[in-house]
């Protein structure tokens, strides 16, 4: 199957007198319908690694390729356009707009990418929600939400603009087990029901022993992947 995302000998180095390296030398592939988890200790490079694979950061060695496309010579503003129409992120914290319901919340990124009309995207968002088990809690401001319904409302939200591909850093992060096994459902779902590639750092061990492929980090490196695909 064709990589919707191949990174080559990808690496970050923060400048400086004394440079840090962030990530060094990382090859990998983030296929459609496949479910990745990246794990491995705090401080060696997990965050960064997701954020240099959603455009949110730029490397400073080797290459991305998003749907055999580099990434490199793309500039700040193309780069935001490749992340609104094809990426969904979904954080520890959700980053919801706090003064704003979550069916406007849904609505955002289908309204900034400006190819559905307002009707059109109300339509989508409540039917986001719904998939997220939200029905009845469209008009409600994050504030009036569980965490775990705040987090699903996250995803709906990254699920907009019909994206690709959807990185998590620690999706599950702020939840109990019992919201947390709803989040990793969804997530899973979007993978092996939907065909979506999704790729999420994290520290659960429910959500790293579901994945179809482990990347192990260490130290800023890539240790191991398993790919516990049948025929991998
Ligand atoms: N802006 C920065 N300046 C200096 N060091 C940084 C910066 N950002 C990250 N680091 C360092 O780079 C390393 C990797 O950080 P990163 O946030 O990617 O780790 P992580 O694996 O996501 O950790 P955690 O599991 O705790 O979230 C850490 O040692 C961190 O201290
Ligand atoms: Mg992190």
């Amino acid at each position: 199957m064709s990589a919707i995302l191949e990174a080559r000998g990808l690496g970050r180095t923060l400048p400086g007198e004394r440079p840090v390296v962030l990530v060094h030398d990382i090859d990998l592939t983030i296929e459609p319908g496949c479910f990745t988890a990246i794990v491995g200790p705090s401080g060696c490079g997990k965050s960064s690694l997701l954020y240099l694979l959603g455009l949110l950061d730029r490397p400073t060695a080797g290459e991305l390729l998003f749907e055999g496309h580099e990434m490199s010579g793309l500039s700040g503003d193309e780069r935001a356009q490749v992340r609104l129409e094809h990426l969904g992120f979904v954080f520890q914290f959700h980053f919801l707009l706090p003064e704003f319901s979550a069916l406007e919340n849904v609505m955002l990124p289908m309204r900034r990418l400006g190819r559905l009309d307002i009707d059109e995207a109300e339509a989508r968002a409540r039917a986001l929600l719904a998939e997220m088990a939200l029905d009845g809690k469209e008009g409600k401001t994050p504030d009036k939400l569980s965490g775990g319904e705040r987090q699903r409302v996250a995803i709906a939200r990254a699920l907009a603009n019909d994206p690709a591909l959807i990185l998590g850093d620690e999706p599950t992060g702020n939840l109990d087990s019992h919201n947390s096994a709803r989040v990793v459902e969804s997530l899973l779902s979007l993978a092996h029901d939907q065909g979506r590639a999704v790729a999420c750092v994290t520290h659960d061990l429910a959500i790293a022993e579901q994945a179809d492929v482990r990347i192990e980090m260490l130290d800023g490196r890539i240790e191991k992947i398993v790919d516990r695909r049948v025929g991998a």
